[in-house]
């Protein structure tokens, strides 16, 4: 059995923000001018006893409006036990008059219960029940007449004291029959209700204060449930608020004691009427509410409440008492046949945004159906239609179409919630544009886009999930679509832990590592340029590397010099000429060229390999010069973010530069999130400068100063924007310290489509597996990357606006910002494991 939880109801009634005077005001305003006067005092003090007691003036405000809106007999039937009047008089009369005064007129009918009895005991006369209604002999309805009388006449009177002018009504609205003459004797069945004493009342200013008392054409007056009355008041007027007042605040559970917060017929009325306290009045009341309630719009609820929270079932968003209305009754099917109403199910089905695109027909999708195993899940008049099919795989939840009343009055809530309870593991694909995306992301605990469209899942091992995604994957695998090598996935829940691990990263991260070394031969590596940092980084690294050695290093400043940091053998620096190099290509000397030139000057040296012809040996170029290739001939070797097999069969390739791998990496994952142009402000150590003497490497210049230098296109904002396909501000500068570079960038995002956390999601997904980027939910700082071969990831921060992003990334310029990177490369290039001679956890 499924419970509605919420009192939708109650956030239907949440009405617009409205200009609505003041309530001191209204109450002046709606005030017949004659009572001014008199009216004066008592409202001020009622009005500030509103305020004092309930919630938040702008809910009496929004209230008041949505009551003021209907003509004044629809605000209100409020039926007051008997006991109430007897018990607590001053606070019904003091709440009614507050209504009063703001301009609002309930219609009242009362009973009078206990009072009866006490009076028939007096008497001498024995109280007798049937099914909880009082057998009424002639000596009985002259107590219970008298008594009627009595009450009303307090309440009146009461009323009267407190400025508000109310009308006894007694007699004259409910035209009856006899129940049943012999069982019950002078009890009414109502058969007639008339309005005008009531509209008469209303229309003169007066509160109209009834009693159940009803008469036969004849004129035989006849007792009748007050229940009963104010439900036939209630049909009659359809009034926006049903409220019986009782001592207990709501109908309290007599299993347990509790109070009832809500009942909702359609789903539970068979069984509640099955407990064993719902019995004599009880029982009576709620099907006299049931009953009415079928009569009344579906929105129509019946609030039973003490009259202490009156004011606060009026008038605030969280209401007081048990609250009862139709609800909506959940029906499984598991067939075509069980829907009935064809039309019912062709109407929910054109909510299908697939049917709806004329992709599927309604037909078709029956067709479907027929030879399917399937399940639905939805209301009685399919607001909601949930269609759950079993495959051999995971369950999938195939439709999921709600109308917006559906999504208002949370019945999509609860569907997901049956389904939940019948699948222990389940899937379904929505589109990223759908306007619910953000329920689908809090149903599930795992999800992986591609394409405009995301899987979401529940439920799975690392292994399911891993398989699904690979099928998911798969199937759109030679769609038009499938150009992009984008892929988030995100995760909605801590559970999503569980899953890093190796068999979900194969499948998250679209371009895993080359962890395997293919080739088992050593190779031999020249290295032309080899002064700077990024040369002697390199020498350090292959000197550690398992089968890299060095041939030749070339410099023209170091020739002649031993080699250091290098002890697998006794190496001289060379000068290399053009022809030199040309000598050693056509000797089959070198395996792997390793060009570490300013830029703009290895070209030479590059074409004299060329003229060779052999396509033996490799190069990696560490200059811009070969970056913005156009020919073919060279691949851009950044393989977290590139093609890695490809990187892998090229023999050029070029090493991208040290500010544009961290940033290219710190912003590819949101690529399909980017709305504007992403910003990114670089500093970098002064090593980033070279070892050419200038004011950038000059410490004593950059002792406390940062220099800020090529502010617009620095030739890293180009490799950036032409790498990742879209325009990237950079503005570089360099510090004090020596190595290592701290990006902060700004990304405009869609407005409100991402949270930190999804962020942080995406990149940890998208990086998965990746040895040499680390994904952190703090603020990655420059010095601690100093040394280190990966990248930091970090801040994830979005703006309140919710339409910027803020990340930044760390990166050691001359390690994975140059040699380190160099190396995967090398490594890619000549069939090694990929992080073969990279200390990864450093
Ligand atoms: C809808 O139901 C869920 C529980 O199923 C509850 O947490 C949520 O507050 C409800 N929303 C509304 C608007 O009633
Ligand atoms: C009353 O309490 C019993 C026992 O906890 C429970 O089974 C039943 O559903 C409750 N009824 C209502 C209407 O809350
Ligand atoms: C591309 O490389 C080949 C050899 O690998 C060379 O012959 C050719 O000239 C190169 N093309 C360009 C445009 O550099
Ligand atoms: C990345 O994280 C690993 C494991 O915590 C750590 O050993 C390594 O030093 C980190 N890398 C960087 C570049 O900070
Ligand atoms: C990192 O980004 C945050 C915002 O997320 C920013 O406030 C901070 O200054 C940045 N830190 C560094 C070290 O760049």
């Amino acid at each position: 059995m499924i419970r509605q939880v919420s009192r939708s109801t109650r956030a239907l009634r949440r009405l617009p923000k409205a200009a609505l005077p003041q309530v001191a005001s209204a109450a002046v305003v709606a005030q017949p001018a004659t009572r001014n006067a008199i009216a004066a005092y008592s409202t001020r003090s009622t009005v500030v006893q509103l305020l004092n007691n309930i919630g938040s003036k702008r809910e009496v405000e929004q209230y008041l409006k949505y009551f003021t809106s209907v003509s004044q007999q629809q605000f209100a039937v409020i039926k007051v036990g008997g006991a109430i009047i007897t018990d607590q008089l001053p606070e019904l009369a003091s709440c009614l008059a507050f209504l009063y005064h703001v301009g609002l007129y309930p219609i009242v009918l009362h009973g009078t219960g206990p009072q009866i009895n006490e009076l028939l005991e007096n008497e001498g006369v024995e109280p007798e029940y049937i099914d909880g209604i009082r057998v009424t002999n002639p000596e009985t309805m002259a107590v219970v007449r008298k008594c009627f009388l009595e009450q009303n006449l307090r309440l009146v009177t009461a009323l009267e004291k407190m400025g508000v002018h109310a009308r006894p009504i007694t007699a004259g609205v409910f035209g009856a029959d006899y129940l049943d003459k012999d069982k019950y004797q002078l009890v009414g069945k109502i058969t007639a209700v008339n309005k005008s004493p009531v509209e008469a009342a209303i229309d003169a200013g007066y509160l109209p204060i009834l009693t159940s008392l009803a008469e036969t054409p004849s004129g035989q007056l006849l007792n009748v449930n007050a229940d009963v009355a104010a439900g036939e008041l209630a049909r009659e007027f359809e009034p926006l608020k049903i409220v019986y007042l009782n001592e207990k605040g709501g109908i309290i559970n007599g299993s347990t004691g509790e109070k009832v917060s809500s009942i909702n017929l359609d789903e539970e009325y068979d069984d509640l009427m099955k407990e064993p306290w719902v019995k004599y009045g009880t029982k009576l009341k709620i099907k006299e509410i049931h009953d009415l309630l079928q009569h009344l719009p579906r929105s129509s609820s019946v609030a039973i409440i003490n009259v202490d929270d009156l004011q606060k079932e009026l008038f605030t968003d969280s209401g007081a008492g048990t609250l009862i209305r139709r609800g909506y009754k959940l029906i499984n099917r598991q067939s075509l046949a069980d829907f009935g109403n064809p039309d019912l199910l062709r109407t929910a089905l054109l909510r299908d945004p697939e049917i709806k695109s004329g992709k599927l027909s309604v037909a078709s999708y029956l067709k479907f159906l027929e030879s399917t195993p399937f399940k639905s899940y939805g209301d009685e008049p399919l607001e909601v239609l949930a269609i759950v099919v079993e495959g051999k795989g995971v369950p999938k939840l195939d439709k999921f179409l709600s109308s917006k009343s559906g999504w208002l009055n949370n019945v999509t809530d609860n569907i997901f919630n049956s389904i939940k309870k019948d699948y222990n593991k389940l899937c379904w694909i929505v589109s990223e544009n759908d306007a619910n995306l953000a329920w689908y992301f809090s149903k599930s605990e795992g999800s992986f886009a591609k394409n405009g469209q995301i899987l979401f899942w529940y439920g799975l091992s690392p292994e399911e999930s891993s398989n699904l995604i690979k099928e998911f994957d798969a199937s759109h695998i030679g769609s038009a679509l499938s150009s992009s090598k984008e892929s988030g996935v995100f995760s909605a829940s801590q559970q999503a832990r569980g899953f890093h691990n190796s068999a979900r990263v194969r499948s998250a991260n679209p371009n895993p590592p080359i962890t395997q070394s293919k080739n088992e031969a050593k190779a031999k590596v020249a290295l032309i340029g080899a002064r700077g940092y990024t040369g002697q980084n390199l020498i350090k690294l292959i000197d550690n590397h398992p089968k890299l050695e060095i041939s030749h290093v070339s410099s023209r400043e170091l020739a002649g010099q031993k080699l250091q940091d290098y002890n697998k053998a006794q190496i001289v620096y060379s000068n290399l000429q053009v022809d030199d190099i040309k000598q050693l290509e056509e000797d089959g000397d070198v395996d792997m060229w390793v060009m570490a030139l300013p830029n703009g000057v290895c070209k030479p040296f590059v074409d004299a390999i060329d003229s060779v012809g052999k396509g033996k040996s490799k190069i990696v170029d560490l200059s811009a010069d070969y970056r913005f290739d156009t020919t073919g001939n060279w691949t851009y070797g950044l393989p977290e973010l590139q093609d890695r097999q490809q990187i892998a069969a090229a023999s050029r390739i070029s090493n991208p530069g040290c500010y544009a791998t961290a940033a290219q990496v710190a912003i590819a994952p949101l690529s399909k999130y980017i709305a504007g142009l992403p910003t990114t402000f670089g500093v970098s150590g002064y090593s980033g400068a070279g070892t050419k003497p200038s004011p950038k490497n000059d410490v004593a210049f950059l002792s406390n100063n940062l220099i800020p230098y090529s502010l617009t296109d620095h030739i890293h904002e180009r490799e950036i924007s032409n790498k990742l396909g879209f325009d990237v501000a950079f503005m570089p500068h360099v510090a004090q310290w020596f190595q290592g570079i701290s990006h902060t960038v700004s990304i405009p995002i869609k407005k409100g489509s991402l949270t930190s956390r999804d962020i942080r999601n995406i990149y940890q997904e998208r990086y998965q597996g990746e040895q040499l980027i680390n994904v952190t939910g703090d603020i990655p700082l420059v010095r601690d990357i100093s040394g280190k071969h990966g990248i930091v990831i970090g801040g994830f921060a979005v703006n309140s606006k919710e339409d910027r992003v803020v990340i930044n990334a760390t990166i050691d310029n001359l390690l994975k910002g140059a040699a380190t990177q160099c190396l995967q490369n090398i490594n890619l290039a000549l069939g090694y494991g990929e992080y073969d001679g990279i200390p990864t956890n450093q």
